[in-house]
């Protein structure tokens, strides 16, 4: 029995989004392709969904990578980070998401800036590919640059390629392509003396925040990507608030792209940090439970996606 029986504890009535792909593009992290008919015709790049995957569960944002309206399907990547992200990557081809709403946020403003570099660290890399793809449609001159801590992690290296005239790879441990962080080959760039119009940056804070320091010396335009806490998705709770030019602004309707140079990066990291103590505690509990159902010798004779149900029901 899969795992994607997280939703045969629910309420079969209720509206669910049947995933017709499921595989993982390196370790913990998956690539779903979902059937929402509705989201792959409205959705453009820049955008993203709000999941719930049971109905106490908590609202994860989840960047769009891809949609095919023909098909009615999108493609989602997912970064097991916490709790929930374990539990969703735990799902598998033929499962179903009980809330996939969206497409959320304002578009990438794409137009023919002349030269872009679009800069994807490690996941955020899934968010940089349709952007980097419409920017390429639109006439631009596409350099983009890929990081990963290590080899296993490089995502979308193919994908990126194919919609950029130069990819440009690094590994933070130099396992594959180039030691070094992205901003090193932004910096080969820039002090090479290449005309840059725009940097597109997606990826961890400390990365965006470091090409926006960069770029802000260049007075090179700079668009980052925020991911703060988010809850409804609607402008109204106030969860996903960021400062931008010293006035506060919702990710979830006023982004999530935004001038890098506006960005208070400190509120953002304090925010994102709120939680930390509880996400660690949830996070604990459910490995205690994975770890406990793992090994039946201890009298637990019940599989991981048991497990997985149980923790559902809670
Ligand atoms: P990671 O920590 O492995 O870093 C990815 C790459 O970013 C590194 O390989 C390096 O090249 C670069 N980087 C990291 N620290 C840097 C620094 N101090 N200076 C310059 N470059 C640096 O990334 P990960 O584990 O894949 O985590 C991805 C993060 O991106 C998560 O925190 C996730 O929340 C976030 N994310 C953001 C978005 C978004 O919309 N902004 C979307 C998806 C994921
Ligand atoms: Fe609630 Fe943005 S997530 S205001």
């Amino acid at each position: 029995m899969g795992p994607g029986s997280v939703t045969s504890t629910l309420d079969r009535s209720a509206p669910v989004f049947k995933i017709v792909h499921a595989q993982f593009l390196a370790p913990g992290i998956k690539r779903f392709v979902i059937e929402a008919p509705r989201i792959a015709r409205k959705q453009k790049p820049g955008q993203f969904v709000i999941l719930r995957i049971y109905e106490q569960g908590e609202r994860i944002p989840v960047t769009i990578e891809s949609s095919d309206p023909e098909r009615g399907t999108i493609s989602i990547v997912v970064q097991a980070a916490g709790k929930t992200t374990n539990l969703l990557n735990s799902l598998e081809t033929g499962d179903s998401i009980l809330d996939v709403v969206g497409p959320l946020g304002k578009p990438s403003e794409i137009k023919n800036y002349g030269t872009v570099v679009v800069v994807g660290g490690g996941v955020g890399t899934a968010m940089a590919y349709p952007t980097a793809s419409a920017l390429k449609r639109a006439g631009n001159r596409a350099i983009s640059i890929v990081g990963a801590r290590n080899k296993e992690l490089v995502i979308l290296e193919s994908e990126m390629r194919g919609v950029s005239d130069a990819l440009l790879l690094t590994t933070d441990d130099g396992s594959y392509a180039d030691k070094g962080f992205v901003t090193d080959k932004l910096r080969q760039l820039i002090e090479n003396g290449t005309r840059i119009d725009l940097v597109v940056a997606v990826g961890p804070i400390v990365m965006m925040k470091a090409v926006s320091e960069m770029t802000r010396k260049e007075h090179i335009h700079t668009v980052v990507s925020l991911n703060p806490i988010m809850i409804d998705g609607t402008g109204m709770c106030g969860g996903c608030r960021v400062l931008i030019d010293g006035k506060s602004e919702f990710a979830c309707v006023d982004g999530p792209e935004f001038d890098a140079h506006k960005v208070d990066f400190s509120v953002l990291v304090q925010r994102n940090t709120m939680y930390r103590d509880a996400e660690q505690r949830s996070m604990a509990e459910f490995q205690a439970k994975k770890n406990t159902q793992d090994h039946p010798e201890d009298g637990q004779a019940c599989s991981v996606a048991s497990g997985v149900r149980q923790g559902v029901q809670r």
